[in-house]
């Protein structure tokens, strides 16, 4: 048993020392923050079954705060430890942080009540010591292993992040020490990758790495050219400084401020308790807006007499604490990557991963966007990759660890035909995506195309959600939309999860759609770049579907807001030949509510209102002025459609000498008819002309 341990112990401190040495000194980490606390967490607990002489304890990676100074630089010993910070999580946390600071200082009621707080952001980069002798820079450091630090100050001399000597009235004496965090800002980090990008140059995966890697560079000019910025947290003053000298932490964030330093002004003094948990949900929410990474907060004692009463433990001061919130990135297994495809029929790659916790959430897919995203990012199957998850955006895979490629691993390649439907993907050249022409016939586009028809502001047809839409299709129930009004409830009882009660609800929002408005029923149509707004112009301008139907490309770049790219798209869809067939169905079943007319046709610039309009007019008898063929062209050049039988769906009859059984049929179903003599009444003198 004892061996077991022992052996434990040992594999498990040569694999934290690893990752350490990955982290702090190759500013390459292999596993998540969590993941490392996770591993110091259990190995803490193994190695507290030991004898506290045992030589394992001594070796142990816990004790270490950063990695071994590196190679290149030339080693500087701290003149005071650079520490580690204590973790909490948790408003419950806080709470008894505050408690143990009131016990350990042995005060209690109304003076434990009174302890106050600072609150500082806890900027994710990289700490560095910075001495000044006489106003000047002379010495600046990384933490290294928290005794012996890498001496960096060519490249802070570089990066111009700091004053490198202070103006006169130096109000911190003639020596101080300033520590702070060197990072880089999102948007500089972004610039940064696309550069690097460009001059085919190493693309870092996180602004951390990036400016750890920066500072790590022995050639100082990298440094001078690179977006790095500074936050100073921490000062240690000779007593011949300041007349007055700070008593508090942020009086003495100030005085860094006066004398140049630059200070991060979000930050909170004098804080009770409960005024620090305040903070720390405002800095939550705030957090993903910010220009720069954080990953909590740090919560201090604001006196620093009470500060060195409470004093350090071996590694970590007992008056602050780091306040963390999960990361917003992680590292993770690229699995597989798998095409979706959407209503218009896009094929979307998608990336499946191992599970991983990003910013408190599990997350197993991230959308890749199209091919080109993943050529961009070099994405392997089989990569380690960092997943990253701001506030409420959708997991996105931000890079790979091409070090940690596996031999096995496998370039992507997009699929030549649609993983649904096997139908052909095309991709115009100027786009950067390939869809399924296939349209309602694949059966992931019938799905989504359902989804949109029901969805809220289309249709509403409430129920309707993913799961039924996909059965629908799947049992091949709904081949077309129109199926949607043919289903009876013994059809939806036959359904997973359907009682009578759902499936009479679901049948009453089905009845109801039929009389949706034009509006909503153009946008269920779910037409590539027509969205909700373009459906309700459209529907303003044209009036009715069948106007729509048939207006030409000019006609439809007359409405508001549509140009040549919207007008073609409305075009191609209503001329492609499988759906005039499914929407002739679909129009069969709606009983639509047309904005009012006059309105519509006032509003068309080509010419004035008509009778024929957006009708479907159907010609029948013996006509004495114009062959049928003229008189269709007339009905046609004023924006109507000439059809050849008389349904439900026709507006006007035409009905010269002789009429027969259109004319019955007209009558019958109550379709208004009109005679030659009011045809010719109708038309415009422009027309007329035709004779
Ligand atoms: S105070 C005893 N303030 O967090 C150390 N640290 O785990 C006191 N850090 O090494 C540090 N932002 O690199 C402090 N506002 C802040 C900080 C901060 C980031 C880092 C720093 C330190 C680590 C502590």
């Amino acid at each position: 048993m004892a061996e077991n341990l022992i052996d434990e112990i040992k594999r498990r401190q040569l694999e934290l020392l690893g990752h350490q040495r990955l982290y702090h000194a190759e500013d390459a980490p292999e596993i998540s923050d969590e993941t490392y606390d996770q591993l110091a967490r259990e190995l803490e607990g193994l190695e507290a079954q030991l004898d506290p002489q045992h030589p394992l304890k001594r070796q142990s990676p816990l004790g270490k705060v950063g990695a071994n100074p590196q190679r290149g630089f030339a080693t500087v010993a701290h003149e005071r430890p650079m520490l580690s910070l204590a973790n909490i999580a948790g408003q419950a946390s806080v709470h008894q942080f505050g408690e143990r600071l009131a016990s350990q200082l042995e005060l209690k009621g109304a003076q434990a009540q009174g302890l106050r707080y600072a609150v500082d952001l806890k900027f994710d980069g990289l700490a560095l010591s910075l001495r000044y002798r006489a106003g000047r820079l002379v010495m600046a450091a990384t933490r290294g292993d928290g005794t012996l630090g890498e001496d960096v100050t060519a490249n802070v001399e570089a990066a111009r992040i700091v004053p490198l000597k202070i103006n006169e009235n130096n109000i911190l004496g003639n020596e101080f020490e300033v520590r702070g965090e060197v990072f880089m800002a999102r948007s500089d980090f972004k610039q940064l990758n696309a550069n690097q990008q460009a001059r085919g140059e190493k693309t870092f995966a996180n602004p951390r790495n990036a400016a750890a890697g920066t500072m790590r560079q022995l050639d100082s000019s990298v440094a001078a050219l690179r977006p790095l910025r500074f936050f100073a947290y921490d000062l240690f003053i000779g007593p011949s400084a300041l007349a007055q000298q700070p008593s508090t932490h942020s009086q003495q964030l100030d005085a860094l401020k006066r004398a140049g330093f630059p200070v991060c002004d979000i930050r909170c003094a004098e804080a009770s308790i409960d005024q620090v948990i305040a903070f720390i949900d405002r800095a939550e929410t705030a957090r993903s807006d910010l220009d720069f990474d954080i990953d909590g907060v740090v919560v201090k004692l604001e006196s620093l007499t009470l500060q060195e009463q409470l004093g350090y433990l071996a590694r970590t001061p007992r008056f602050a604490v780091a306040y963390k919130w999960p990361s917003e990135q992680a590292m993770t297994r690229l699995v597989a990557i798998e095409c979706q495809v959407g209503r218009t029929g896009a094929v979307t790659p998608v990336a499946r991963l191992e599970p991983v916790r990003v910013g408190g959430v599990l997350v197993t897919n991230a959308t890749l966007h199209n091919e080109g995203e993943i050529a961009r990012k070099d994405l392997w199957l089989g990569d380690t990759v960092w997943v990253r998850r701001a506030g409420d955006v959708i997991p996105e895979v931000v890079a790979a660890v091409p070090e940690l490629r596996p031999k096995d691993a496998k370039r992507f390649v997009m699929p030549s035909h649609c993983p649904v439907c096997q139908g052909v993907l095309e991709r115009p050249a100027e786009e950067a995506v390939w869809r399924c022409v296939s349209g309602f016939s694949c059966s992931a586009q019938r799905v989504q195309a359902l989804l949109h028809f029901a969805h809220r502001r289309a249709l509403n047809i409430e129920g309707l959600g993913e799961r039924l839409a996909e059965q629908l299709v799947e049992r091949g129930m709904v081949r077309h939309l129109a199926d949607l009004y043919k289903l009876t409830e013994a059809d939806l009882l036959r359904l997973d999860r359907m009682g009578l009660k759902l499936a009479r609800k679901l049948l009453d929002e089905i009845a109801d759609s039929r009389t949706a408005s034009l509006a909503r029923f153009i946008f269920g149509l779910g037409i590539r770049h027509v969205g909700e707004k373009t459906a309700k112009d459209l529907a303003l301008f044209f009036g009715r579907f069948d106007a729509l139907r048939q207006a030409s490309l000019e006609q439809l770049t007359q409405a508001p807001d549509v140009g040549p790219v919207v007008a073609q798209s409305i075009q191609r869809f209503l001329s492609t030949p499988a759906l005039l067939a499914e929407l002739d169905l679909l129009l069969e079943c709606m009983n639509l509510q047309n904005p009012a007319s006059e309105q519509a046709q006032s509003s068309l610039v080509n010419g004035p209102p008509n009778l024929f309009f957006g009708k479907t007019v159907v010609l029948t008898g013996e006509l004495q002025f114009y062959s049928r063929e003229q008189a269709q062209a007339i009905i046609e050049s004023l924006g109507g459609r000439v059809t050849g039988s008389v349904s439900k769906r026709t507006d006007l009859l035409l009905a010269g000498q002789n009429a027969g059984s259109k004319l019955d049929k007209a009558n019958s179903l109550g379709v208004t008819v009109i005679d030659e003599e009011s045809f010719l009444g109708a038309i415009p003198p422009t027309e007329r002309d035709h004779e």
